[in-house]
């Protein structure tokens, strides 16, 4: 969601005549797009906003601002502390940013804007065209508050954005050459739920306007392929697993936060869902859908968590077969319920130890899960030139793996083309060119 906030924030900027340069010790205006989702993020930001003084020693007119959930959860705090800030704008005040540079450099002074908002400003619906993939929030804020998590206190409460003003914004990139985008929502699974309950109509067993709303975009011509992040257990009811088993351009991926395994975690982390509950979940994708890549976010060393919680979370792990995890170590966060009320009692390096474990757990399977694709066509998106080798060029599957092969002169960046997988390893695909799909 910062990657997207950052991109909408530099179209902003750009349409009120500012340009991009290449290097920071050039720039008038500095800005710090933040995460607050752990203590490591805060003060990463910190450390790299400090280093800002001897720049702006020798160039006293440069603006630095912070943005983003840094700016909402501190606010004025971070003027105090950080004396070279000229402005920090919170997560719903980045359309007024392009205006408070401007005052900045007319008139100096420091600006706090923190307001929480209930609307998506539509402003931020600009994007920098000419990318093959392309991101779309479609939802922003959580009223999810687990436990530990910041978010609902920094991004503030669901909203959604109308169906046609995505169906628009898509529009306009598929015709600026986009063929794949990523819809991003905090819990993008309560898109429209918040509206859904105001008007009286939301029926936890059925409701799911996101299916409709993959089902529009499904029916966008030059749209090649819809993605969607993240899930949560809670809210992926039938009308939601049906309509990604049937819409042939959503991928078949799933980004399911289990964060735990063990029911008391679970608990504690207020997450809404048991394990056996989660599991019945993707026990009914599995059986909807041939095949699924399901990725997740694990936290280790929560409060309390024992070696027995641990294993649990592990034992879940092996049922579902990850394509890949992103394990966090726990972090108190102030303001959250954890933090006040539970003790960060798990030892750094017994967390770091759980880490390490769930690691090296993924990477053991991971060699063998992309073996079963030796030999199979796969029909690929392609993105280009690779990075590693400029020799080949590098697309993705629907199941999102990389898949590298040589070019051909009728083969251009967008095309969907099918591709012959003759090498795997633990993290790529390697293959030859068929006949093209267009
Ligand atoms: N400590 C560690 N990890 C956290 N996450 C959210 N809050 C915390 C925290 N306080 C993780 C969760 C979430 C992901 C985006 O970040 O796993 O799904
Ligand atoms: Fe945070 Fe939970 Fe909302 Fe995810 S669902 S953003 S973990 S509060």
């Amino acid at each position: 969601m910062n990657e997207r906030d950052s991109e909408a924030l530099a179209c902003l900027l750009e349409q009120a005549g500012y340009t991009e340069v290449a290097d920071e010790a050039e720039a008038d205006v500095m800005i710090f797009n933040t995460c607050s989702v752990r203590d490591q993020a805060e003060r990463k930001a910190i450390g790299k906003i400090g280093f800002m003084k001897k720049l702006k020693s020798h160039r006293p007119d440069m603006v630095v601002g912070v943005v983003g959930c840094m700016a909402q959860n501190h606010g004025a705090e971070l003027l105090t502390e950080l004396p070279v800030v000229d402005f920090v704008a919170g997560t719903d005040q980045l359309h007024r940013v392009p205006e408070i540079v401007d005052g900045i450099r007319r008139e100096r002074g420091r600006v706090v804007a923190d307001e929480l908002d209930r609307e998506i400003r539509p402003e931020l619906d600009a994007h920098r065209y000419g990318g093959v993939c392309a991101q779309v929030a479609v939802m922003r804020g959580c009223d999810q508050f687990c436990s530990y998590c910041i978010v609902p206190h920094t991004r503030g409460r669901e909203k959604s954005r109308p169906i046609p003003a995505i169906v628009d914004e898509v529009r306009r990139l598929v015709d600026n050459g986009t063929r794949e985008i990523l819809l991003l929502g905090q819990n993008i699974t309560a898109y429209g739920v918040a509206e859904a309950r105001r008007a009286g109509v939301y029926k936890p067993a059925e409701f799911s306007a996101l299916a409709e709303l993959l089902t529009e975009l499904n029916g966008i011509d030059g749209l090649a392929r819809i993605r969607f992040t993240s899930p949560h257990v809670h809210f992926m009811n039938d009308t939601f697993i049906k309509a990604i088993a049937e819409l042939p351009k959503v991928c078949k991926c799933f980004h399911v936060p289990l964060q735990s395994g063990s029911d008391r975690m679970l608990k504690l982390m207020r997450r809404s869902y048991t394990s056996a509950e989660y599991l019945e979940c993707i026990r009914k994708i599995k059986a909807a859908i041939p095949e699924v890549n399901f990725t997740t976010d694990i936290i280790v060393g929560f409060s309390t968590e024992t070696q027995e919680d641990f294993e649990m979370t592990r034992q879940v792990m092996r049922e579902v077969v990850y394509d890949m995890a992103y394990i966090f170590r726990y972090s108190p966060r102030e303001g959250t319920k954890s933090a006040a009320e539970y003790p960060d009692d798990v030892p750094e390096e017994v967390k770091h130890e759980r880490n390490q474990i769930l690691l090296s757990d993924l990477e053991a399977g991971a060699a063998e899960r992309n073996a079963r694709f030796r030999g199979r066509l796969q029909e690929v998106l392609v993105e280009g030139v690779s990075k590693r080798n400029p020799e080949r060029w590098t697309g993705r599957t629907d199941l999102n793996k990389v898949v590298n092969f040589m070019p051909s002169p009728d083969v251009h960046v967008g095309d969907l083309v099918n591709v012959r997988i003759t090498r795997t390893t633990a993290n790529s695909l390697f293959g030859e060119l068929c006949q093209q799909n267009g």
